[in-house]
């Protein structure tokens, strides 16, 4: 398996392989699947026995005490994280965080304006502010360091979710053998990422209580959290892991689906006329006013550009988050023995012309259906089964708000001098922009609407 790209590479091996094919890592056979049907006859219907992790020593121990909820396996102590997130962040309650998506939006567009070459830092903060905001009750700034710090432990940890990774993920035994610390290079990298990782909530659920003791705190997750004392059930690094996971899974993926519609407009600038003409109808041609919540049932091709981004070149688990099944099946003629790995090709699904028509091309309309309205419904960038992801409606929330402002606001040119690579995931760093592009105001009415209605969002403090 390639270390990079591997996307790519998985979607050769499915054009030659059909529906389904094994690998093996160590002991592990890894089963892919690569069209919706089988992702939905396995991981959907049958998820009360495929929705599972196999077990990643280096991601799901040594880095994360056994902790992260993405990572731990179907049972007890995820049900009921499962529970209380979903009962935070479910399509009811997504509304609650209108205020705080409206604002970082806001803020995010006097950014573009007035920090161009920033504009994916920008994407980073936005979506790291949405959910600090979320879970905290705080904002984050653009030049935050804690947001770095933050980032940088994710873009280190994310590399280890990756088939063959780790040689110890490969090879579990070895993390069995009682070998001194100082033989095991594996755990220095590990150890060390997981210690950064506890001291970044340390620091965070400290100035959480401090703020709760002056009366300063705004209501969020944690907020809710503690109030009805759930606290109770989980230990302290537990309790910084259910923050940390939602604030992991929260940040990067937005801030890499906002990079993917810039892309997309760049590319396909035909999408964008047909959204600036619906943005138009609902806004005016002439920037009176910045397109809201209450616009989205009238902009389906910004809903459809949401779904898209998603789809398009997926840089966010291009080959999938793995499920691990719990008891021996047999699907269509094949055995799947307990332990198997079974993970959706995302990339080989999503760049497949009988999954999708022209799937190259960035097209918001694909998406415009019954089902628009349905986050995780037409692709599987969300997963799926019982572990499809629990923050999908407040994703598509931050996504929609933010996607709508941007595209009736800016321009997105391609940089002749440095194409856009899409024959791979972009680059999902957050330091570095995944690829050049040219960011200009769309009209001298739509800077002045930016500076009228977003500057005093972007200057607030809290
Ligand atoms: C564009 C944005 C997002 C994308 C593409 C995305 C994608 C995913 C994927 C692929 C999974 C794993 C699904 C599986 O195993 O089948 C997942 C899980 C998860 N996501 Fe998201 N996510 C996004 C945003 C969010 C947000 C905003 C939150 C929190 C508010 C969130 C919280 C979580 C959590 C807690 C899990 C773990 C669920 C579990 O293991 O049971 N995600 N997400």
């Amino acid at each position: 398996m390639p270390p990079v790209a591997q996307g790519p590479y998985l979607k050769k091996i499915a054009a030659e392989k059909g529906e389904m094919f094994t690998m093996k890592f160590g002991s592990t056979h890894w089963v892919f699947l690569n069209s919706r049907r089988v992702v939905r006859e396995l991981l959907d219907k049958r998820a009360s026995i495929y929705s599972s992790r196999q077990s990643f020593p280096m991601a799901s121990q040594i880095m994360s005490g056994g902790y992260r909820t993405l990572l731990m396996p179907y049972g007890d102590l995820w049900r009921s994280e499962r529970k209380i997130m979903h009962q935070i962040l479910n399509g009811t309650q997504a509304k609650v965080f209108e205020p705080y998506q409206d604002i970082e939006s806001r803020t995010l567009l006097y950014e573009y304006l007035t920090r161009p070459q920033q504009w994916s830092v920008a994407n980073g903060r936005y979506a790291n502010s949405v959910i600090m905001s979320v879970v905290f009750g705080i904002r984050t700034l653009l030049d935050d360091t804690s947001l770095t710090e933050l980032f940088g432990v994710s873009d280190e940890f994310v590399k280890y979710l990756a088939p063959g990774s780790s040689i110890v993920d490969t090879l579990p035994f070895l993390g069995r053998i009682p070998f001194l610390k100082a033989l095991q290079p594996w755990r220095w990298v590990g150890d060390d990422l997981y210690r950064r990782y506890v001291k970044i909530y340390e620091k965070q659920f400290a100035k959480l209580h401090q703020r709760r003791k002056q009366g300063t705190q705004k209501p969020c997750f944690m907020t809710e959290f503690l109030d009805q004392e759930k606290d109770k059930d989980f230990n302290t690094e537990q309790i910084y892991f259910i923050a940390g996971t939602l604030i992991e899974a929260g940040s990067d993926t937005t801030r890499i689906s906002i990079a993917e519609v810039v892309a997309g407009a760049a590319l396909y600038p035909d999408w964008v006329q047909r959204a600036r003409k619906e943005l138009d109808d609902v806004c005016g041609s002439d920037a009176q006013r910045l397109p809201t919540f209450a616009d989205m049932s009238r902009l389906p091709i910004i809903k459809g550009a949401v779904k898209e981004s998603l789809r398009w070149k997926p840089s966010i688990a291009e080959t999938g988050i793995p499920h691990a099944l719990i008891q021996d099946d047999v699907f269509e003629g094949y055995r799947l023995p307990a332990g198997t790995v079974v993970t959706y090709n995302h990339w080989s699904i999503s760049e497949d012309p009988k999954e999708y028509d022209q799937p190259e091309r960035f097209w918001p309309e694909r998406f415009v259906d019954e089902h628009i309205d349905d986050p995780v419904k037409g692709h599987v960038a969300f997963g799926a089964g019982r572990r499809v992801c629990v923050g999908n409606r407040v994703a598509f929330n931050n996504m929609s708000i933010s996607i709508a402002r941007l595209v009736y606001c800016f321009d997105f040119v391609e940089d002749p001098s440095h194409p856009i690579d899409v024959s791979k995931p972009f680059l999902a760093n957050a330091k570095t922009p995944s690829f050049a592009v040219k960011i200009k105001v769309r009209s001298p009415a739509h800077e002045e609407l930016i500076l009228r209605e977003c500057k005093a969002a972007a200057t607030a403090q809290d």
